[in-house]
């Protein structure tokens, strides 16, 4: 397998990212307590036992308390700021009392969301940035202005997109002096139009998917990180249970059966599907619990040993239609 797109743009970050959005308690504006201290110390120090050195935030997780607890732990650990790569995300306003919920790719809005962040998490850079969700009114040459001037302070070194279309980065990237490096797409064994949206190419099955036509060749054609939130499905083929139809509950057992058959764990399987496809997909694992986290970390070696027929095995039995 080649190496994955970040790579090949020299930006060292782990096959695995650990994203941050369980850390620190509830969606409340209330202060850090002691035990979510705690819970992110433990899933902070799993993570980079488990090899993953790539954190995922976005200013809006726990209106701001997740980027502030992980800031702590990164201040009680000297000298591991320059050893991880962190990227969060802005754009998106939560409603107050005389707004709708929104969002916001203004350059003033930009690069008060750094400043805010940076505070939080008690560091000078940010490794990438992400805008969180597309802006209909975004400015392409304003958000340009808000990098360049993000760039030359060196508060942001890299940036990116999440939830955009090719058409979106297109008219973005024609405005900005830098490449765009990531984008961040929700992409799972659950979650399949990402594939169906290919497969179903001249049939009548394609009407209904909807997944940003064309973004995963425009990504692999122009050496972009493709990132998968919610990668685990939020844990139903790796033990939740919590099944919703029968193609669920026999993809599970089939995720599970592989897992026995390989020796490994039903996460490494579900993660190590996604990483399969040559796009070299970076799956943003959103798990707290630190034994559920070691069990991610054979993901990158499952990849790597999924032959073309387990792959199909896994899609089709989760899709739970043959292919066209
Ligand atoms: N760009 C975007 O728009 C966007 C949107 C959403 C999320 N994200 C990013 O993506 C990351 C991952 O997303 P995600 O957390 O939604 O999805 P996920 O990684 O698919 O699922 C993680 C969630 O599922 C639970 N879970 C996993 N396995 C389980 C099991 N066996 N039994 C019970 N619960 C289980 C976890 O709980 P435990 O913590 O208890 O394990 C956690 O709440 C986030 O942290 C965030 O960084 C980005």
């Amino acid at each position: 397998m080649s190496l994955m797109p970040l790579e090949k743009r020299g930006i060292t970050g782990s096959r695995l990212v650990l994203g941050c959005m369980g850390f620190a308690g509830d969606w409340d504006t209330g202060v850090i307590e002691k035990g979510e201290l705690l819970e992110a110390e433990r899933g902070l120090d799993t993570a980079l036992e488990s090899g993953i050195t790539m954190f995922d935030h976005a200013d809006i997780y726990k209106r701001g308390k997740a980027e502030e607890v992980f800031g702590k732990c990164l201040n009680n650990r000297a000298g591991l700021r320059e050893k991880i790569i962190i990227q969060s995300k802005c754009g998106i306003r939560f409603a107050d009392t005389e707004n709708p919920g929104r969002y916001d790719f203004s350059k003033n809005h930009i690069l008060g969301a750094v400043d805010g962040i940076l505070g939080r998490l008690g560091t000078d850079y940010l490794d990438i940035l992400l805008l969180h969700r597309p802006d209909p009114l975004m400015e392409p040459e304003e958000v340009a202005e808000a990098f360049s001037t993000l760039m030359e302070s060196g508060k942001v070194r890299n940036f990116g997109v999440s939830n955009m279309n090719v058409a979106q980065m297109k008219l973005l990237q024609a405005y900005i002096g830098s490449p765009l490096v990531v984008n961040q797409m929700e992409m799972s064994l659950k979650k399949l139009d990402w594939l169906d949206q290919g497969v179903h190419v001249n049939q009548p099955a394609g009407l209904g998917t909807n997944f940003a036509e064309g973004l995963i060749e425009h990504c692999m054609l122009e050496t972009i990180q493709l990132q998968a939130w919610a990668p685990l499905a939020k844990g139903i083929y790796s033990g939740k249970e919590d099944f919703m139809s029968a193609a669920e509950k026999e993809t599970a057992e089939l995720v599970a059966r592989m897992a026995e058959e390989k020796e490994t764990t039903k996460e490494s399987i579900v993660l190590g599907w996604l990483m399969r496809h040559p796009a070299n997909i970076q799956p943003v694992i959103g798990t707290t619990n630190p034994g559920r986290i070691q069990n991610c970390q054979d993901a990158p070696r499952q990849a790597k040993l999924m032959t073309r027929e387990e792959w199909y095995k896994l899609y089709i039995s989760s899709r739970s239609k043959r292919l066209p």
